[in-house]
């Protein structure tokens, strides 16, 4: 039998250990915050919540202190975190306890496949992706989470009239989402008008990988795209 073709992923899993505090952290706050990836069954917002506000994703959230900043910021959401650096997560559920945060739910995988297994279509008001992995390599092009793929699921799991919301310091990747969202005027509405780029909304908040690229003298780009049509 010829095995499965590997999938090509947008992450590469390096130093992922946890801290002892992180450690600890996770120990306490996943029973609570943390979700299994479980392909066979699609999260219910209002069971995992325990209310029906609005949710709002945020995929590769780092360690997590944009997320706790939005989170603490706008309690009338709910905010769901995914991001596969194990680190991260911990770094996260200890903010989250630190801040008492309760309208976070963290997961810890894969955020292509999350949106595919788990995530109900037309559910979601929001989705944040901030500064994702440039892969700046010609050849590393086709790991870039954004592709035309990728651009169908955001479109499917987006509320109609749903937000995304992505942000980068490498040029030449801004424009490689702003291409391949503009290549679906049908789904998505480009906010800041046709092949530009959108003022960064306050309710971004200003991360350390951010603040990094701004002492490298790279500009930031946001862009906002809203989801047009039906679901
Ligand atoms: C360059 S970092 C930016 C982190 C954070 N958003 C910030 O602005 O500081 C990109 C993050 O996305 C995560 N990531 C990349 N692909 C992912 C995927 N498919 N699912 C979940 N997380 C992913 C990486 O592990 C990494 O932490």
């Amino acid at each position: 039998m010829k095995d499965k073709p590997r999938k090509i992923r947008s992450f590469v899993l390096r130093g992922g250990r946890m801290t002892r505090g992180q450690q600890r952290a996770f120990e306490q706050g996943w029973p609570r915050f943390g979700v299994e990836f479980d392909p066979e069954r699609p999260l219910d917002f209002q069971a995992l919540f325990g209310n029906d506000h609005p949710v709002w994703l945020e995929i590769g959230f780092g360690n997590g202190e944009s997320l706790a900043t939005m989170a603490a910021a706008h309690p009338e959401r709910n905010w769901l975190g995914i991001e596969v650096h194990p680190p991260g997560v911990g770094r996260l559920l200890r903010r989250i306890g630190e801040l008492g945060l309760e309208n976070v739910r963290v997961l810890r995988h894969d955020a292509v496949e999350v949106l595919e297994k788990m995530i109900p279509p037309a559910s979601l008001a929001g989705i944040l992706l901030l500064f994702p992995d440039p892969w700046h390599k010609k050849r590393h092009h086709k790991r870039r989470i954004v592709q035309p793929a990728f651009v169908e699921l955001v479109a499917s799991r987006l509320e109609p009239g749903g937000l995304f919301h992505a942000a980068t310091d490498w040029e030449p990747y801004a424009e490689w989402i702003l291409e391949h969202f503009e290549a679906r005027p049908e789904r998505f509405e480009n906010l800041a008008g046709p092949g530009r780029y959108a003022e960064r909304p306050e309710t971004r908040p200003l991360t350390k990988f951010e603040a990094r690229g701004q002492r490298l003298g790279h500009e930031v780009r946001d862009l906002l795209f809203r989801r047009t049509g039906s679901a």
